[in-house]
């Protein structure tokens, strides 16, 4: 699956093998993994409350009596922040605590079980890292496994974990219940930027989707590295998952001209944390925002956290949509291409902030050209 095979990461060390190393014979951090600028930046602590992400609620949606109000505040959440909160999106607790269970369970595993789900050369599905392009990039402190989930005919089932063994059928059961999730937020998203409610649904069909679990071990000199660099998500829309209960995730706060992070706290039990990805931003025309964000390092706590994408199909075409341009609309502000061509560029990159995305705008200047 293309999605998933475009470009490959150079190999580089497992994290969580490197910090027992470091811990049990005091050994320096290497020096890959120093970032110097990692921590200058203020961070706006999550005790501020006023500075909380909003909070969304599924059943409100789905309440006819309640939707149009909520969807008025999802799309001024996505407009706004780009990243909220959602709660009451009935998922079943034994398939969020199973899948946060086996998660758990398989980084526990030893190394080399669990490196006989290593990725293969060329493909970023599997046990490793990704966006590694160089022999000179600096390194985050962690470790990654990606799983294609979506389409079910494009699954590796040999890239599937046996261990622990109800690993497997947990994730089936999670793809499951995000996919609709996820199928829901596309009609109402699709609502609050008013256009048919079927429009996203239409570009996302059968609902593609991977699943990157996301390992960061303690560092005794947490401030001195960076769990996953400041980056927005490729991906139409992301459902995030703290799978322990170590806070991590910052984003950069919509709006703050210092551009500082805003950490954000753990969400109540079992709450996603939903976030919109580039190619729902380019769809959008700008309406809605793909906001950047990174995940800090614990100095004594291992933080375990899964995030699902959700991605439109092969064929379609990542720009804006065309009910949004034109008459009453206006000028389409990015560049539309084929979507393979879009993850293409995406993955043959380091992470880098909003410069990907950015890349893409049209200048308002070239318009008329
Ligand atoms: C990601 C991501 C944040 C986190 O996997 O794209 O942003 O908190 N993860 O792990
Ligand atoms: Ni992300």
């Amino acid at each position: 699956m293309a999605h998933a095979r475009t470009t490959g990461s150079l190999p580089v060390a497992n994290v969580q093998a490197l910090a027992q190393t470091c811990k049990d014979s005091d050994q320096q951090i290497p020096e890959r993994y120093i970032r110097a600028d990692a921590n200058a930046e203020d961070v706006i602590s999550m005790n501020d409350s006023t500075a909380a992400i909003p909070t969304i609620d599924l059943s409100r949606l789905l309440d006819p009596q309640s939707s149009d109000e909520e969807t008025t505040k999802l799309g001024s959440a996505c407009q706004q922040w780009g990243f909220f909160q959602l709660i009451n999106h009935g998922v079943p607790e034994d398939v969020i605590r199973d899948m946060r269970k086996d998660i758990a369970e398989f980084f526990r595993l030893p190394l080399e079980t669990k490196q006989t789900y290593s990725q293969l050369p060329n493909s970023i599905e599997g046990y490793g890292q990704a966006f590694v392009v160089s022999e000179e990039q600096n390194l985050d402190w962690a470790d990654m496994f990606y799983l294609v989930l979506r389409p079910g005919e494009s699954r590796n089932m040999s890239l599937w974990p046996a261990h622990p063994p109800s690993f497997r059928n947990s994730i089936d059961r999670y793809s499951s219940e995000t996919a609709r999730v996820a199928g829901c937020l596309f009609e109402f998203m699709a609502k609050g930027m008013g256009v048919r409610p079927e429009s996203l649904h239409e570009r996302f069909q059968d609902q593609p989707q991977g699943i990157r679990m996301n390992y960061y071990p303690p560092c005794r000199e947490a401030d001195k590295v960076v769990g996953l660099s400041p980056h927005t998500d490729a991906a139409g829309l992301t459902l995030l998952l703290q799978v322990n209960d170590v806070p991590g995730l910052q984003i950069r706060r919509p709006g703050d001209d210092d551009g500082r992070w805003l950490a954000v706290g753990a969400p109540p039990d079992g709450a996603f944390i939903v976030n919109i990805g580039d190619i729902l931003e380019i769809m959008s025309n700008g309406k809605y925002r793909s906001v950047e964000h990174r995940a800090v390092v614990n100095p004594d706590m291992e933080r375990i956290s899964a995030a699902v994408f959700h991605r439109p199909c092969q064929d379609a075409v990542v720009g804006p949509l065309p009910e949004l341009l034109g008459e009453g609309g206006g000028d389409a502000r990015y560049t539309s291409m084929g979507y393979l061509e879009f993850m293409k560029r995406y993955y043959s990159a380091k992470l880098d902030g909003r410069n990907h995305l950015d890349g893409l705008r049209i200048q308002p200047s070239s318009q008329n050209v």
